[in-house]
């Protein structure tokens, strides 16, 4: 960590770093690190990415304007207010990184993506750090937490099959990849909105015996396979999972709130 500077990261990080960001040292870009603090990765990151890299530091805190004299721009605003992000992008242009070091709360984190995605170069990428924080107390409503914002996204890469063409797919992004403490969002348009079929490279059949019907254990549940204590899921099936008490919770929650619904299961059963 070469800075004059104190900067506040993990041990972890500086492997997953280079993985993301190796192939842009020394390269024309433009850099957003949200979250300045002491000004020390500032420093960090013209060492590292050189000094053609045009290093941009966003923070909440008005004193973080003096490492402007230092050569690095900086722009003072909330990452959880949407109309920040707006003028933000208005002045510094299209992006190729962003790395969200700021309050890691998941509004933060959330309210940041979101409105930067559509800003970042083609081939570029959105880091958001310390994720751990959505397994913890503090940062919101964990049912709203940014990895469960991730896991959706999961979902909506994978609405992008051909068949799911009714479902609202993921096409602002390419990738989502998870490292310790940090989820990486990679913008690759054109194979983003790329069409999903089938495709031959020759003919239109094959003349191999397709074996996938003669694997006995193929549609064998993986609660059958694996022992309770190798964990391969940690979450129950629900299948076995409810109970009447709590069928009927749901169910007198639904007739308080909606009691049409329970016309119409009524309507369904008979
Ligand atoms: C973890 S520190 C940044 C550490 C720094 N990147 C480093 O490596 O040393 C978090 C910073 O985020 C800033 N911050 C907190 N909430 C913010 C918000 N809503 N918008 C912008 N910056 C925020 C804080 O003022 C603080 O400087």
């Amino acid at each position: 960590m070469n800075s004059p500077y104190v900067s506040f990261k993990h041990t972890t990080y500086f492997d997953s770093y280079d993985y993301f960001f190796d192939t842009y040292r020394d390269k024309d870009i433009t850099f957003v690190e949200i979250g300045i603090l002491d000004g020390g990765s500032l420093f960090m990151w013209r060492d590292y990415f050189g000094s053609n890299a045009r290093i941009i530091g966003v923070d909440l805190n008005p004193e973080a304007k003096k490492w402007e004299k230092e050569g690095f721009e900086i722009y003072i605003g909330s990452q959880s207010d949407k109309n920040f992000w707006k003028e933000f992008v208005n002045d510094v242009g299209e992006i190729d990184i962003v790395l969200d070091d700021g309050g890691h709360t998941y509004s933060q984190q959330i309210i940041t993506t979101e409105s930067l995605l559509p800003h970042i170069k083609d081939g570029g990428l959105i880091v958001v750090e310390d994720t751990h924080t959505s397994y913890l107390n503090g940062f919101g409503d964990v049912s709203f937490s940014f990895i469960e914002y991730v896991k959706e996204h999961i979902d909506k890469i994978n609405m992008r099959f051909g068949s799911f063409e009714k479902y609202k797919a993921e096409r602002r992004f390419w990738s989502v990849e998870v490292v310790e403490g940090m989820v990486a969002f990679k913008i690759n348009r054109a194979a983003s909105v790329l069409k999903s079929e089938p495709i031959f490279n020759i003919g239109s059949t094959f003349s191999a015996k397709d074996f996938r019907f003669e694997d006995s254990n193929a549609l064998m549940s993986v609660e059958q396979i694996f022992n309770k204590d190798e964990q391969i899921f940690n979450k129950k099936n629900p299948k076995n999972e409810i109970t009447l008490e709590q069928l009927e919770e749901v169910l007198t929650n639904i007739k308080v709130n909606h009691p049409q619904i329970i016309k119409r299961l009524k309507d369904f059963l008979d």
